[in-house]
């Protein structure tokens, strides 16, 4: 069993603030991704967690225990990082084990109070061997680090952490070494792992991708704050402002500026019909109805040839500016008058750069983020 808890947490570098007061509560077995751009505080909230960084206030715990002054090494957490730099001169048995060589157990699991003993030798190589069983490399256990591929030395790396069987996991951005194939491959991978070995993860990285097909939940951040804690669903159908919408998601979401007038959404360019429900919401969520963003995914943009129920209320005509051939469905990015925005359509599609298509908005799909707190109205 391993909860962890972040309450309150504040870490500041000199005056910056890197994480302003953040929240998390990680149940056991759980795999939760922290997620965000370059610089906004990830890193630094996982470093909390390991202990490699003091929280400036704030209270850290792992089950139940408060580890705020517990060092690095007696948290039971093992770390997998980018640069796993394995140790050259040892081959992939050894560097799995080495960790274990210095590391004292207790003697007597059921007496805390027994003199800890150092692991022998047989035990090591019985952990060695079944971490390499389990990370399939078994065959690999002689080779040096230069004679394995990247997703074999990722997996040695994955080795040394499984071998100390801690309570967590921290992983920051354990795959970007890798090309972008074999980090499909790794995620999948290690998905299986973690639910294989019921060991409660926190994962880091930049890549909304890797967030959304290995977190049982997903901790989006921005400015050292947590925007929205939920699942991968939760996050990318109901994101709760602008930021997550945007960052969720790839190709992102459309954002487009307008004002509600009556039932529409009225924009430079053109009008779009608001269903009643979302009226309603806006009208009650927001004091500034002339200042809103609608936000639509690409793929709930349709040509209006292949939409279920064209309708002209929304339906807008514009210039082609971008075709893409995705070969599942095709990318534009298109124009209506000072307005650009992306769509993904059916590959049958008769649109051509600079020609004019007609496409439909879903207008089931949508979300209206008010113009200023940037606050999603609609959920
Ligand atoms: N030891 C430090 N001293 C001063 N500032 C630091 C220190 N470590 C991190 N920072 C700053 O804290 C902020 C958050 O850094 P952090 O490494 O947590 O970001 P990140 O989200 O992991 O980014 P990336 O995706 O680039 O790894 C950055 O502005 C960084 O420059
Ligand atoms: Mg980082």
């Amino acid at each position: 069993m391993a909860q962890v808890k972040m309450k309150n947490v504040v870490k500041q570098f000199g005056e910056k603030v890197v994480l302003d007061n953040i929240n998390i509560d990680i149940a056991d077995k759980e795999l939760v991704v922290f997620v965000g751009p370059s610089g906004c505080g990830k890193s630094t909230a996982m470093r909390c967690v390991a202990g490699l960084e003091e929280v400036t206030s704030g209270i850290v715990y792992i089950d139940e225990n408060v580890v705020n002054t517990v060092p690095a090494k007696d948290r039971d957490i093992a770390m997998v990082f980018q640069n796993y730099a394995l140790y050259p001169h040892m081959n992939v048995r050894d560097n799995i084990g080495f960790g274990l060589k210095a590391r004292k157990i207790l003697a007597d699991k059921d007496d805390p109070k027994a003199v800890p003993r150092k692991l022998q030798a047989e035990e090591i190589e019985d952990k060695v061997q079944r971490a390499a069983e389990i990370l399939k490399i078994p065959d690999l256990l002689e080779r040096k680090p230069k004679e394995l591929s990247g997703g074999q030395q990722q997996r040695v790396a994955m080795g040394r952490a499984i071998v100390r069987e801690p309570k967590v996991f921290l992983m920051d951005e354990p795959l970007s070494n890798l090309d972008a194939k074999l980090r499909a491959h790794m995620r999948t991978e290690l998905k299986r792992l973690q639910i294989e070995l019921g060991v409660t993860t926190i994962y880091v990285t930049h890549d909304q991708a890797e967030a959304m097909t290995l977190g049982d939940r997903i901790a989006c951040m921005n400015d050292g704050i947590f925007q929205q804690i939920g699942t991968p669903e939760d996050v990318y159908d109901k994101p709760v402002n602008k930021f997550v919408a945007g960052f969720i998601g790839s190709p992102s979401m459309n954002f487009i500026q307008g004002r509600l007038d009556g039932g529409k959404f009225v924009t430079s360019a053109f009008n779009l019909e608001l269903p009643e429900a979302i009226i309603t919401k806006v009208l009650k969520n927001t004091t500034d109805p002339d200042n809103l963003i609608l936000g639509i995914r690409p793929e709930d943009i349709e040509d209006r040839e292949f939409d279920l129920n064209p309708s002209p209320a929304n339906t807008v005509s514009v210039k082609v500016m971008v075709r893409e051939n995705y070969g599942s469905d095709i990318f534009l990015a298109v124009e209506a008058d000072t307005i650009d925005f992306h769509a993904r359509v059916n590959t049958g599609t008769k649109a051509r750069v600079d020609t004019t298509v007609e496409l439909v908005f879903d207008m089931s799909r949508i979300h209206i983020f008010d113009g200023t707190t940037e606050k999603n109205l609609t959920i």
